[in-house]
């Protein structure tokens, strides 16, 4: 048996990615392994949404070139974003590492890690196929709940965005597919399934390209055995009134939808070509809200874009106080190789973007508090994920609307659905205890 060491950057599209990986590598003889020092092969499956993120990779390659001096036959890959962004240009910055693997190649990684016994350094960032059997061969991290990729790639260039580069344009996986892969999750004992995609909103049936995503998910809604879907994430573009209604009617369907915003300012926004405007944003908020009152709604934002004037920066504080979503991401503005943005006029200081967003991390410290607070007394189903490292003894569940909470109780309980009341609310965390 060969050991492999992965880790992990980025978004959940990554995570399920490694997933994949995992399970590709074990049909090949590969064990997972913790532990760096003792693998044969590791990988860095990477990131590359904001410069921060690509730096990781080159400090983290930094961190393992003894470990490769020290044992040259270890294989040393990098797979992901940055591995599709720089191709070559990643051996000649780091000439110790032996294979890049693009993220549309991972299908065919048996395949280079064959190749690399002929060879020193194998390069595959090409368009492979999407093989729906790599989807079935996924070691998966969690035997309760499980992602199932439904679209992949992006077709809406926005301008501050790498992902139209690094994972290609937009792809619909055929619903047969899907709904089969659900049923058979299900079966295994998953009861929870979270729909990937960039833009799972615009998902179409690649067979008949009439499927539409609320389509998908009724039947979904279907699948014997699953009790909660969720998918991430969501265009506001593509937002309609029927994917709402279908929301708000399926039982299955979690309360929580994740919409990133980007901006307050419809300015930015069309800087940013979102193809929306702050106007039709609030309108599809307030859509969700009419049919879900107690929807939970989180967000995604950017400070400092260029051009972003202090009033375009109080309209996305002013936006926060007007959803008062439940949590937020947010960024500061990077420049992205291949985004437009990068060329506009008016770049924002680094200093600028670090102080605007701390302001909205103010804004929404105080309205995630006062959310949390209003949940004290409350009893939720919880789906219970994990043993609490920060805390021993304790477990965290989530509710239906995507709430973390952190409550004691023993591990074996993990994978099982239970109730739990809220004692304590905390910005960014509930406490709470197991009701019997
Ligand atoms: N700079 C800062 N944040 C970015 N995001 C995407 N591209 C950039 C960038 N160039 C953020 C967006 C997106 C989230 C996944 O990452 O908010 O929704
Ligand atoms: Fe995910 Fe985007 Fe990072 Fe790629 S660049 S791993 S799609 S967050």
């Amino acid at each position: 048996m060969k050991k492999v060491h992965i880790m992990t950057f980025g978004c959940q599209m990554n995570e399920h990615d490694t997933e994949q990986i995992s399970g590709l590598l074990s049909a090949i003889g590969y064990v997972r392994t913790d532990a760096p020092e003792e693998a044969d092969m590791i990988l860095l499956n990477t990131c590359s949404i904001r410069e921060k993120a690509e730096h990781k990779l080159y400090s983290q390659l930094g961190h393992l070139r003894p470990l490769k001096e020290q044992n040259p036959s270890m294989v040393l890959g990098v797979c992901g974003c940055v591995a599709q962004q720089e191709a070559a240009k990643i051996f000649k910055r780091v000439p110790f590492v032996d294979l890049v693997l693009g993220t549309k190649a991972i299908p065919k990684l048996p395949m280079l890690v064959q190749n690399l016994e002929s060879r020193p350094r194998v390069l595959d960032v090409s368009d492979a196929v999407w093989s729906d059997e790599s989807d079935y061969t996924t070691m998966r991290e969690r035997k309760f709940n499980a992602f199932i990729t439904i679209i992949r790639g992006c077709d809406n260039y926005c301008s501050y965005c790498v992902v139209p580069y690094t994972r290609g344009r937009e792809e619909s996986r055929p619903s047969a597919d899907i709904v089969k892969e659900a049923r058979a999750l299900a079966a295994d004992g998953v009861i929870e399934i979270t729909l990937l995609g960039q833009n799972v909103s615009s998902y179409r049936d690649g067979e008949h390209g009439k499927s539409s995503f609320p389509h998908l998910l009724r039947m979904l809604n279907d699948v014997d055995g699953l009790k909660r879907i969720r998918f991430i994430t969501a265009h506001p573009k593509d937002l309609t009134d029927e994917l709402i209604e279908t929301m708000a009617e399926l039982p299955n369907v979690c309360e929580h939808f994740h919409l990133p915003v980007q901006s307050g300012s419809s300015h930015v926004l069309r800087l940013m070509n979102r193809k929306y405007d702050r106007e039709w944003y609030l309108n599809r908020i307030a859509a969700l809200r009419r049919a879900m009152p107690d929807i939970a709604i989180t967000t995604d934002v950017i400070v400092g874009f260029p051009g972003e004037r202090e009033e375009d920066f109080q309209d996305t504080l002013s936006l926060l106080r007007e959803v008062r979503y439940d949590a937020i991401f947010g960024f500061e503005y990077s420049n992205r190789p291949n985004a437009k943005s990068g060329n506009f006029p008016d770049q924002i200081a680094k200093a600028l973007k670090v102080e605007r967003l701390q302001q909205v991390f103010d804004v929404q410290r105080g309205i995630s508090l006062e959310i949390h607070a209003g949940m004290v007394g409350n009893t939720y189903e919880v789906l219970i994920e994990s043993a609490n490292p920060r805390f021993p003894g304790t477990l965290t569940g989530r509710t239906r609307h995507n709430h973390a909470v952190t409550f004691s109780g023993s591990e074996d309980l993990v994978g099982s659905m239970a109730f739990a009341k809220i004692t304590e609310a905390h910005p960014y965390r509930l406490a709470g205890e197991l009701i019997a």
